[in-house]
């Protein structure tokens, strides 16, 4: 195996202590704990899981956690009330409404009666917008996340070609607009795209974010080039016994790890940045929202 391994759990530690160290100094120095809201909508099991792991990581980092779990049956109205009393609320400085919401719920009206500056998921219209024009905005967290190991790998983006597999609102499409904010040369690839395998096998950086178990193989990425993969999908593992699954990526992490220079693995890749800089930005929105300096290194 020739490429190295980032480490996003240790990564992830780190970024999590940066966030710690800040909310220390905001609670010492101007007497202001920042504050997370969380909105669980139902019973989804992996999301119930999520959140709890949010909320213990909020309280980890000193911060405060607000959780909201509301009935699957709950009316759009009731939702809507609560994140308008959220918006209100000055101990409240982010605020995340899980998703996938129930089929009832209108996703895009709740996302967008999100306070702005309190919208720490980044996918309020307007963030959209901002991150497009390149203003200040808050920042989805797995694009977050994969922007910080590449440049914390690479020092700097500038010129570098980089592809970005998969298209999503979430994950694809802001990771193209950091990536260009960095001025690399960026290419979104999805399933229509025509020659995946040549135009993936030009990029100095590949994203890879479309959720479809080791897709990528080997011989499609450059020799050398940075190999980032989102992809968390359980397969079925007969070899570890019957009924057995493993946690596998988007990329075929051995043949990749054979010809890139630098590859995330699955997991222990992406997956502990998402949280860690849903941390960051909520400290983030505190300092903008108090008029205080934001901490290095934790923003895009
Ligand atoms: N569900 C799965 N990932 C996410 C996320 O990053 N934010 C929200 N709000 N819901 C999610």
């Amino acid at each position: 195996m020739a490429a190295q391994i980032i480490d996003g759990k240790a990564f992830s530690a780190r970024i999590r202590d940066k966030v710690a160290t800040h909310v220390a100094r905001l609670k010492d120095e101007h007497g202001i704990t920042p504050g997370l809201a969380v909105v669980l909508v139902g019973e989804d099991p992996a999301s119930q899981v999520y959140v709890r792991n949010k909320g213990k990581q909020t309280v980890e980092a000193g911060m405060n956690s607000i959780e909201h779990k509301l009935a699957a049956d709950t009316s759009e109205e009731t939702l809507l009330a609560l994140v308008d009393k959220l918006n209100n609320d000055e101990q409240v400085h982010g605020i995340l409404v899980q998703l996938p919401l129930p089929k009832h719920l209108d996703e895009d009206l709740v996302i967008n009666s999100i306070d702005p500056a309190k919208d720490v998921d980044g996918f309020h219209i307007s963030n959209v917008g901002l991150l497009g024009t390149g203003q200040k905005s808050m920042v989805p967290c797995t694009p977050l996340g994969c922007l910080m190991m590449l440049r914390d790998h690479h020092g700097n983006l500038s010129g570098l070609d980089a592809v970005v597999i998969g298209r999503s609102n979430i994950v694809g499409k802001p990771m193209a607009q950091l990536l260009l904010g960095d001025s690399c040369t960026v290419t979104i690839a999805h399933s229509r795209t025509k020659d995946l395998p040549d135009v993936v096998r030009r990029a100095d950086i590949v994203v890879a974010a479309v959720g479809r178990p080791e897709m990528v193989p080997g011989d499609w990425i450059k020799p050398g080039a940075t190999v980032i993969d989102v992809g968390i999908n359980r397969i079925e593992a007969p070899e570890k016994g019957e009924g057995k699954s493993r946690l596998v990526g988007d990329c075929h992490f051995e043949s990749c790890a054979e010809v890139a220079g630098a590859i995330t693995p699955v997991p222990g890749g992406v997956g502990p940045m998402t949280i860690a800089c849903l941390l960051a930005n909520t400290v983030t929105a505190c300092c903008r929202a108090n008029g205080l300096a934001e901490p290095d290194g934790l923003t895009a």
